[in-house]
């Protein structure tokens, strides 16, 4: 298996405080990695420096083997890294094709290609599609995450990280944006979900738990679905 992203001893603060006291991990090609923790334990954190957005104090993030140390965060989504922010940050004055087509700045000479990729998204989200002339402030909390995974997908990125996606919906509206990442996953990029919500466990491979700043266990195959992990690190 090939690594697409590894962090190696990575120390992240805010000022001088230290927020992440050196993470280590590495996600493979084709795989859901989630990345689990409770209120405060670091996750955008972390998530934000691989996409540029912070600053590492020292450590080191490789990205299909290169250093991202002198990348900026445009230069990584070019890269075919892509991340969802939590918040969504949409535009909501803007309608839903158009934010899509924002998601695709990254490959702006090539329309045709652009096309294909909207259409794409709007197989795995066909209530975008339903909407796509509706402004995107009007619509849904889970329509707008929709949206927000949807605009990181335009980038065609090999690895797509989704902080949240699962913040302010109901079971139901999660579990339909899980489905449709898991499709995108099958479809060939490899996913780092940020979660609190232990619902997402089913949809990964690997789940990673933090706590506060550090990461203290490491779950796969049966153990992810364990009553007994979700206790002991999320309280669930
Ligand atoms: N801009 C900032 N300035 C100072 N401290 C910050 C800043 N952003 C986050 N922190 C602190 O860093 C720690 C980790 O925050 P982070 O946002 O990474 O957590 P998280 O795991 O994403 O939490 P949540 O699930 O609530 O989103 C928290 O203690 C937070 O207060
Ligand atoms: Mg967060």
């Amino acid at each position: 298996m090939m690594a697409v992203l590894e962090v190696q001893d990575l120390v992240v603060g805010y000022g001088q405080f230290p927020v992440l006291h050196g993470i280590n991990f590495v996600i493979e090609e084709g795989e859901v990695c989630v990345l689990l923790g409770l209120n405060g334990a670091g996750k955008t954190t972390t998530v934000s420096a691989i996409a540029g957005l912070l600053k590492p104090t020292s450590g080191e993030i490789r990205f299909h083997g290169k250093s991202l140390r002198r990348r900026s965060p445009s230069a990584r989504v070019k890269d075919g890294l892509s991340l969802s922010p939590e918040g969504r940050r949409i535009f909501p004055r803007l309608t839903v094709s158009q934010n899509l087509r924002l998601g695709a700045w990254s490959k702006r000479r090539d329309t045709r290609q652009a096309r294909q990729q909207l259409d794409l998204v709007f197989g795995y989200f066909p209530r975008l599609a339903e909407r796509g002339n509706q402004m995107a402030g009007t619509l849904s909390g889970g329509e707008q995450q929709m949206l927000a995974v949807g605009r990181a997908v335009m980038s065609r990125p090999s690895l797509l990280m989704i902080d949240e996606a699962s913040l302010g919906l109901s079971p139901t509206l999660a579990r339909a944006v899980w489905e449709a990442t898991a499709q995108i996953a099958r479809d060939g990029t490899t996913v780092l979900m940020v979660e609190q919500n232990a619902g997402a466990l089913p949809f990964a491979d690997r789940a990673l738990l933090m706590e506060k700043g550090t990461l203290v266990h490491t779950a796969v195959g049966d153990d992810i679905r364990n009553v007994n992990l979700r206790e002991a690190y999320l309280g669930a």
